[in-house]
């Protein structure tokens, strides 16, 4: 699936509308260049699970970032990670499996660290202000997730929104 926003605004709104569908021990990739709008999408997401956007900011200096929502939100950012054994170093790699809803900038950099099963949204500079988010999903569980996501930012599907809540496991 394939997503082009035209502004800042449209990319949390489009973090916005993913949230929804989100449930604890989801995990998802958000791979692109520097400025390609990573932590927008993450600072929607976070607005859509109740968390003040402004809060959100970039984890680069400190790895990790935990905020409290409808369910916790861990962010990670990666970026000044060059070898993935330095993550067993700093034991990040225990709260990948947590109950948490997990977002990681710079997934590249975890290698062969990289979760089984996810879902990786790769945002792509196409303007000034435009962005073009590809979406991919590994596992059944993601393709599911996908699914409802699509049906959720899709109007002409909006009525199959409401499943995301009954998605269990
Ligand atoms: N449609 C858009 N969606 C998201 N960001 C946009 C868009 N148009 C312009 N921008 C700008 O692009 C920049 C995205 O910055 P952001 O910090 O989210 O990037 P990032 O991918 O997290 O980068 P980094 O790898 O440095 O963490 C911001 O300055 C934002 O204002
Ligand atoms: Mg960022």
């Amino acid at each position: 699936m394939e997503k082009l926003t035209l502004s800042v605004n449209q990319t949390l709104k489009l973090g916005k509308r993913i949230a929804v569908c989100l449930g604890p021990g989801d995990i998802l990739l958000l791979s692109g260049n520097l400025g390609a709008g990573k932590t927008v999408l993450a600072k929607g997401i976070a607005q859509g699970l109740g968390i003040d956007k402004n809060e959100v900011i970039s984890p680069t200096f400190v790895l990790l970032r935990l905020y409290q929502g409808k369910h916790l939100l861990q962010h990670f950012d990666f970026y000044r990670i060059n070898r993935p054994q330095d993550i067993y170093a700093l034991g990040c790699q225990e709260y990948l499996d947590s109950r948490a809803v997990t977002l990681i900038e710079w997934p590249e950099r975890l290698k062969f660290l990289l979760p089984k099963e996810f879902l990786k949204i790769k945002l792509i500079l196409k303007g000034k202000n435009q962005r073009l988010l590809k979406f991919t999903a590994k596992g059944l569980r993601y393709k599911k997730l996908l699914k409802e996501i699509g049906a959720g930012i899709n109007p002409a599907l909006s009525l199959k929104v409401n499943t995301c809540k009954e998605r269990a496991g």
